[in-house]
């Protein structure tokens, strides 16, 4: 493994507001001296940042980021750059691209990477001027010979899409996806906007790739999402796991478009006809209806971002995860907001939502097992899971249910799942459920995360309930713990309930019934830190339960190069 020189810790750890220092020499940024409790260990995480184009080149994952490096807060926006070969251990570049000419002096916002025939990239970003207008630009690679990509020109015909369409408002304009080829040829893109209040993805289109037309009408919009954020879209398959790139293909495809808006990460499944541009929702559109399509049930997840990884044939996800800690809290810990794991999506089989996993690379991480089998879970059961560490963790459990004859009648009423869960929080006792994980745990139950199912009746169904009950979560008052909850859409007759968490000091991923409802929470116990963090497994319904399988990692620290100086290409790790 022939290491790099690493010159400086600039761009990561060691910058906090107001300047940048250097701390010195390190293979890794935590053996750099600043042990912090919720620093996390094998999250992706910068100082600050906010999610752009990934992209998969000559053997190198790359990931672009919005940074700012002056301060943990928003601000002087320009994309960080990190590589990496395996998307778990990372080696952090320097900017592919900072603010320098008069559209962007307000600041490089996101954008996406597209892939030109003949296989050199484009980076397509939206640029802020001084006075808040935003435009859409161009970036190329200096040298498409070189894997890492360190250096980026931008165009000259810069701006390529100013917001000069009557309709637009310039302040209100960003974030193109990758660009797409209809049959003849003809590039696409979407960017987000809004007109008079109603959110949308404008459709633009080019021959060249530099003079761009608007579409008469966007791909789609909605009058109850506010402004489109980070918008994205794209095929998947039908009965299959494996990823789709094809935006012309019509058999054994559908096609996903995500928004961002209202805090979260909205999606909706739709067909597409390429000939025409019409993309028709085929299930509830946005905000219609009692099913609300999210990547993820928490509140922090935001500004996604996915690429099709044509090395393994798979979809990838990325999310930005912001803090949910005070503003000065940021400020004193010198940094803000990391990237979710990775995360595979695809179809589930019954076609009506996407199901998200862990990339498998982060099983890499994983050491020291510890196993639970065939262990009865009665009324009241509280068992720890010894011998990890469980401040930074990886957790699977399968829980096997009784026979569900006499259990709770799900109410009418009960339409808000997070509202429910509110309500029927960890410490309530249920009929079947509570049961679940206590993680980042202090050893007297003080402080505790709690991720939990309750299971109830409706008619012949059954509907069960994902919680992450965050109410004991930290003694601190400043820290948002709010709770969140989803249905999950399995049916517990036929399955066992699975729960998949990982937990990396302040952010606990979770994903119930094989990656059907996923929710992640920011987490800053004061008492359950690093060593004094616990793991248990609990019932806390009337009912008996059964562990019939639980594997618990400790998980070891992914390597997070500070930074390499620009060098000749050549091999990296
Ligand atoms: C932006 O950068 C300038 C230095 O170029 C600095 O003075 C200012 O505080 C920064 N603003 C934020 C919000 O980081
Ligand atoms: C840009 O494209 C439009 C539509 O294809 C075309 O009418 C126009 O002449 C082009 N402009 C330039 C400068 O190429
Ligand atoms: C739990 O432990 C913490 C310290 O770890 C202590 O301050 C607190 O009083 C304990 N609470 C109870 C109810 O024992
Ligand atoms: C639950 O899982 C156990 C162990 O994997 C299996 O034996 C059992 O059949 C499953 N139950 C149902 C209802 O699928």
């Amino acid at each position: 493994m022939a290491m790099p020189v690493i010159l400086a810790v600039f761009l990561c750890f060691a910058a906090v507001s107001g300047g940048v220092q250097t701390t010195g020499v390190s293979l890794n940024e935590a053996s750099a001296g600043t042990k912090q409790p919720y620093r996390t260990a094998y999250h992706f995480q910068p100082q600050k940042n906010w999610m752009n184009g990934p992209l998969y080149y000559k053997g190198v994952y790359h990931l672009f980021y919005q940074y700012n490096p002056y301060s943990a807060i928003w601000g002087n926006m320009t994309w960080g750059h990190s590589i990496s070969h395996d998307l778990v251990n990372w080696i952090h570049l320097e900017h592919a691209l900072n603010p320098t000419e008069p559209y962007e002096l307000g600041g490089c916002y996101s954008g996406s990477v597209t892939m030109l025939p003949g296989g050199r990239p484009v980076i397509f970003y939206t640029g802020a001027d001084t006075q808040n207008f935003q435009s859409q630009n161009l970036a190329f690679p200096k040298d498409p010979s070189d894997p890492h990509l360190s250096e980026w020109v931008k165009s000259p015909h810069n701006p390529v899409i100013a917001a000069t369409d009557g309709d637009i408002d310039p302040s209100n304009f960003r974030d193109p996806t990758t660009a797409w080829q209809a049959a003849d040829g003809t590039w696409q893109v979407l960017i987000g906007g809004k007109i008079d209040g109603r959110g949308m993805a404008f459709l633009y289109q080019s021959k060249d790739f530099v003079n761009w037309t608007k579409s008469e009408k966007p791909l789609h919009s909605s009058a109850k999402t506010g402004m489109w954020e980070c918008p994205d879209f794209y095929p998947v398959t039908i009965n299959s796991k494996d990823g789709a790139e094809n935006y012309l293909m019509k058999e054994n495809t559908k096609f996903i478009l995500k928004a961002s808006f209202l805090d979260h990460d909205h999606y909706v499944l739709g067909f597409y006809k390429a000939e025409t541009n019409e993309f028709e929702v085929d299930t509830t559109d946005f905000m219609e209806g009692n099913t609300d399509w999210r990547y993820d049930y928490g509140s922090k997840y935001y500004a996604s971002k996915t690429f099709f990884d044509g090395e393994k044939r798979r979809r990838i996800l990325w999310a930005w995860i912001l803090e949910a800690d005070g503003r000065a809290n940021d400020k004193k810990k010198g940094w803000s907001g990391l990237q979710s794991l990775p995360r595979v999506v695809w179809l589930s089989t019954s076609g009506k939502q996407l199901m998200q996993w862990p990339i498998q690379e982060i099983e890499s991480l994983r050491k020291d097992k510890v196993e639970i089998q065939g262990k009865e879970l009665e009324s009241g059961s509280l068992v720890e899971v010894d011998g990890i560490t469980a401040a930074q963790a990886d957790v699977e459990v399968l829980f096997e249910l009784p026979k569900l004859e006499d259990i709770e009648q799900m109410e009418p009423s009960w339409i808000d799942p997070q509202l429910l869960c509110a309500q029927k929080n960890a410490a309530e006792e249920g009929t079947l459920g509570p049961f679940g994980l206590r993680v980042l745990a202090s050893k007297n139950l003080t402080e505790e995360t709690v991720i939990f199912f309750r299971v109830f009746k409706s008619h012949s169904r059954h509907i069960v309930l994902m919680c992450n009950d965050l109410s004991r979560s930290s003694l601190s008052k400043e820290v948002d713990k709010t709770s969140f909850g989803t249905f999950v859409d399995i049916d517990s007759l036929q399955e066992n309930i699975s729960l998949r968490t990982l937990i990396d000091h302040s952010i606990v991923e979770s994903f119930g019934g094989e990656g059907t409802a996923c929710i992640t929470a920011r987490v800053y116990p004061t008492i359950a830190v690093d060593k004094e963090a616990r793991l248990f497994v609990f019932n806390k319904g009337s009912l008996s339960i059964k562990i019939s399988k639980l594997n618990a990692w400790s998980m070891k620290e992914a390597k997070r190069v500070p930074f390499m100086k620009r060098r000749k290409p050549g091999r990296l790790v």
